[in-house]
């Protein structure tokens, strides 16, 4: 494969979205849809030498894009297609080799078509390669005039500018196009502006090759849905479904058991072990992974998290930017605010939130909890009602508690405080002051009992 080089077009607000948002930034299957395009265009070029058009929200785009490695190139004011290519030039004009343009808010371009494109380009020896599709309803899509007698490509005609005959073809220009660079570069200028929108059509080239000698070719894809850009919200939740579907479908081919699939929400970069059982109305988010055996209950959300081995997590619970351990048991309705890593075999219960804390090994939380900016040791027993007052006000505090202790009911543990190992923590205390291993500790009224007491009669005449 020759050197390629791709350049994305962004610039576009898409006014049909209706939202202050640049299109390209709307999310769907849990990326932005110009992630998934940057991830089409790395099936032919190295980061480097992928660079997006942006305008609208350029910043925003930019910093969607740049840590990805690619670049951006700004086109402050959108004049047409052909203006965005241009304005990508300072940074490819010097890459000779191919030059593969992709749209943002196209999503659904698989990397095997792309691959397929620049292959077939090269094969033919063509100087242009425009991706087409032929459909029912060719609709506002710019057409594809074949040359008669070479079958080549011998213009694309805006919709705008179809004659009636022009209107009948049904093969449409996808937008997306693989080049010899050095061409594009010779001939953009050449562009002008004398359509009825008064804009740089890029599709103007084609002619523009063919005048001065050099031929272009057509591919057509199979599948239109591949092509399909999104212009409102009602074809982004479309997008989105899609995504979510494929996804689950990938999911439950590689034996993971999914409850009624679709109310399930599955971003695409998640992991999902052997023999896992997921609920309905699950969100499994982010950079998530859960290993082999888990179980998720309904309407669990996990985010960035990493699920070991065996770990049950009953209905409800919402677990963000967690590592937990082989065989632990969270939930229902356990909180777990990120960061927080629970070991092995723990158990947090219904109404446990953590928040930074570590758990050891076997330490169990069963109900009723705060556990902020806590360790925990392996085997501790946290009872029920245990809150730790991790904030004063103005600064957060640590509390450290060893293993085997035992924190009795509706004790406060004030922080900054450290229990020892073993150590025993009576119920409904209040402790502000450390305690050593292996001690029994007490903070709370001792109770009083006054027998056969009882309320005085009310005062007469008062
Ligand atoms: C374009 C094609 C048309 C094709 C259709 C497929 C031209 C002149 N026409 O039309 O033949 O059938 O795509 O969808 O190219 N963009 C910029 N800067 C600009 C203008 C556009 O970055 O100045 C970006 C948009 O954000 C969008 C893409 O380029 O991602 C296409 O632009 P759009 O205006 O939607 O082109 P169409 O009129 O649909
Ligand atoms: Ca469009």
């Amino acid at each position: 494969m020759s050197k390629t080089s791709v350049v994305i077009l962004a610039a576009g607000l898409g006014t049909r979205m209706k939202s202050k948002m640049a299109k390209v930034l709307h999310r769907a299957g849990g990326l932005a849809l110009i992630e998934h395009v940057v991830r089409t265009a790395r099936a032919v070029a190295e980061p480097a030498d992928i660079v997006a058009v942006v305008g609208h929200q350029a910043e925003a785009v930019a910093q969607a894009v740049e840590p990805l490695g690619v670049r951006t190139a700004l086109q402050a004011e959108q004049k047409g297609t052909g203006h965005a290519v241009a304005v990508a030039r300072p940074h490819l004009e010097h890459a000779g080799g191919l030059l593969v343009v992709l749209y943002g808010d196209v999503p659904l371009l698989s990397a095997a078509t792309v691959r397929n494109l620049v292959e077939r380009h090269e094969a033919s020896g063509k100087d242009a390669t425009v991706l087409t599709c032929e459909i029912e309803d060719p609709a506002a899509y710019g057409r594809i005039v074949r040359d008669p007698a070479s079958g080549n490509v011998a213009a694309i005609v805006e919709f705008k500018a179809c004659t009636e005959e022009q209107k009948k073809i049904r093969e449409i220009n996808s937008g997306i196009y693989c080049f010899n660079a050095d061409l594009v570069w010779r001939y953009i200028g050449e562009i002008q502006t004398d359509n009825p929108a008064g804009e740089y059509y890029l599709t103007d080239l084609v002619e523009i090759f063919n005048r001065n000698g050099h031929t272009v070719g057509a591919m057509q894809v199979e599948d239109f849905s591949e092509l399909l850009g999104i212009n409102n919200k009602v074809e982004l939740a479309a997008m989105d479904n899609f995504f979510r579907a494929r996804k689950v479908r990938e999911l439950m081919l590689d034996g993971v058991t999914i409850e009624r699939p679709e109310t399930v929400t599955v971003d695409v970069d998640v992991k999902v072990g052997a023999e896992v059982t997921i609920e309905s109305n699950v969100r499994l988010l982010g950079a998530t992974s859960i290993g082999d055996e888990s179980y998720v209950g309904a309407g669990s959300i996990i985010e960035n998290s990493t699920i070991g081995e065996a770990v049950e997590i009953l209905p409800y619970s919402l677990i963000a930017g967690s590592e937990i351990g082989g065989k632990a048991r969270l939930g229902p309705f356990a909180r777990l605010r990120s960061p927080n890593k629970v070991g092995a075999g723990c158990h947090i219960g219904n109404f446990v939130e953590l928040k930074n804390t570590q758990m050891e090994a076997g330490a169990k939380a069963n109900h009723f909890a705060y556990l902020g900016d806590s360790s925990i040791g392996s085997k501790t027993n946290v009872g029920a009602g245990t809150i730790v007052c991790n904030y004063d006000g103005v600064r957060k505090h640590k509390t450290t508690i060893g293993k085997e202790a035992f924190i009795g009911s509706n004790s406060t543990l004030v922080a900054p405080i450290e229990i020892g190992d073993g150590v025993y923590v009576a119920a409904g205390s209040v402790i502000t002051e450390s305690v050593p291993e292996a001690a029994l500790a007490l903070g709370r009224a001792r109770q009083t009992v006054k027998p056969g007491w009882k309320p005085k009669s009310p005062a007469k005449n008062a």
